[in-house]
């Protein structure tokens, strides 16, 4: 069935945290409806307007274009206290300016999740993988298990009263005998539960439905990946990722559209590379030029606050990330960050026993023998945070953008050259 409208997809090529937030909001006029479609509240999406900084860790990053639609999908799992003190903080400024409309089908992040995620976490030593702590690991186990609590059981008391006693046996158990926690009270869940269900219930719709109506009637749809493509449960460095698949085809079953209306699928790319959490990173500096570029592009955590390793862009894990995605456009952020460098490396392969390797492979083992192979380029000085145009980018900047457009085979369409909505190059999308 042919329809008129389109969906784009904006991706994190990388270990997340690479802009997606603000590149979505740059595209914000094009769009109509902006979709999370996996993950929770462990993404952290910085939008910058006007000087005033806008973190998002459940709702779109589209909340603040009023006449728009903001969904959350069936494949995000759900935090309701945070969504609604999200919800509420927007509403203090008067900047809920979207409709939000969420899926019946999502899966609620309990209580009991983000006790169980903390104490899984204590318990693994020296195999942790660094969670955000949000309960996203065993919210997903239980929806795979089938025995999840979704958003419209929380609309009904018999449902939910019947799903929670069970649950709530389990995880009590769980809690009390394994990770010796303390177990939760029923009542106290059951009530708090409720109060949620009435204060969800309006915005509670049948998000595929509403999607594919848009897309009838020739509107843009844009999917906003969390996280990324390195943290896919599937394709990332398994098990140091996250427990959903934010990767395009992630965004089908995530929201309910099907895959022949994604059109375009953008990349988003941090001029070089970041990591948080527990996991091989070959290109990692753990040194001078790690803490420089911690420093300058301010790489701590819009989550948990941790400080983020940093490193050099890795070409290798980038072509797997394009491929992995279908990726049509990328789109560049963070390349002021690297203004002042006297030389601006990048990983082109890998050296493992002895052999070039130039394939990404999710696999720790493999990842955690490589030895990146560097090639260099010369840095520049000049300020490019007002600079809209690439033709007026120094010439090293150009290189170093056209060197990735040759690497990957996919040409760079938006380059961020600061935080804010405005600080972007657009060569044309
Ligand atoms: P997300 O999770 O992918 O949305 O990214 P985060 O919001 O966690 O982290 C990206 C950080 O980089 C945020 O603090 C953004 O404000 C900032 N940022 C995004 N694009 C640019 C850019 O082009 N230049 C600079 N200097 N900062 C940027
Ligand atoms: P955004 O959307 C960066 C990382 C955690 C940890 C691993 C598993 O802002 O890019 P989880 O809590 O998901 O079970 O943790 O995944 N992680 C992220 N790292 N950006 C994110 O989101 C992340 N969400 C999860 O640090 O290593
Ligand atoms: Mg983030």
């Amino acid at each position: 069935m042919a329809l008129k409208g389109k969906v784009d997809a904006i991706i994190g090529a990388q270990w997340g945290d690479e802009g997606k937030g603000r590149i979505v909001d740059s595209l914000g006029d094009r769009v109509d409806i902006f979709a999370r479609y996996q993950g929770g509240a462990n993404a952290g999406h910085t939008v910058i307007v006007q000087g005033e900084k806008h973190v998002f860790h459940l709702l779109p990053s589209g909340m603040l274009y009023s006449g728009k639609t903001c969904v959350i999908g069936n494949g995000v799992v759900l935090d309701p206290e945070q969504l609604l003190g999200e919800l509420s903080e927007l509403q203090a400024k008067g900047k809920d300016r979207a409709r939000l409309v969420i899926s019946g089908a999502a899966h609620v992040v309990m209580p009991y999740h983000k006790k169980l995620d903390k104490a899984q976490e204590a318990r693994r030593q020296g195999n942790k993988i660094g969670t955000t702590g949000r309960g996203i690991g065993p919210c997903y186990v239980d929806k795979y298990n089938r025995s999840g609590i979704r958003v419209e059981d929380l609309l009904d008391v018999q449902v939910l009263r019947t799903k929670l006693e069970l649950n709530l046996d389990e995880k009590n158990e769980l809690l009390s005998k394994i990770y010796d926690e303390s177990p939760l009270s029923f009542d106290e869940v059951y009530r708090q539960a409720l109060a949620w269900g009435k204060a969800l219930a309006p915005y509670v719709d049948d998000t595929s439905l509403v999607v594919h109506t848009a897309l009838e009637k020739g509107q843009t749809v844009l999917l906003e990946g969390a996280q990324g493509t390195l943290l896919d449960v599937d394709y990332g460095t398994y098990p140091m990722v996250t427990s959903s698949s934010p990767t395009a085809a992630g965004g089908c079953v995530g929201l309910g559209v099907a895959p022949q209306y994604i059109q375009r699928v953008f990349g988003v790319v941090k001029a070089y590379l970041t990591r948080v959490g527990e996991g091989p990173f070959p290109s990692e500096d753990k040194g001078d030029l790690g803490q420089y570029l911690r420093d300058q592009g301010g790489e701590y955590g819009a989550t948990t606050g941790r400080p983020r390793r940093c490193g050099w862009l890795d070409m290798v894990a980038l072509r797997y990330a394009v491929r992995i995605n279908g990726m049509t456009r990328i789109t560049l952020t963070k390349l002021d960050v690297l203004t002042g460098l006297n030389e601006i490396k990048v990983c082109e392969a890998y050296t493992v026993a002895g052999e070039r390797c130039t394939e990404f492979l999710g696999n720790i083992s493999f990842l955690e023998n490589v030895v990146p192979e560097y090639r260099s380029f010369p840095g520049w000085t000049e300020d490019i945070s007002h600079i809209r145009s690439f033709d007026d980018l120094p010439k090293a900047a150009r290189e170093y953008v056209e060197y990735i457009e040759k690497i990957t085979g996919v040409p760079v369409v938006l380059i961020g050259v600061g935080p804010g909505r405005d600080q972007m190059i657009i060569r044309g999308l």
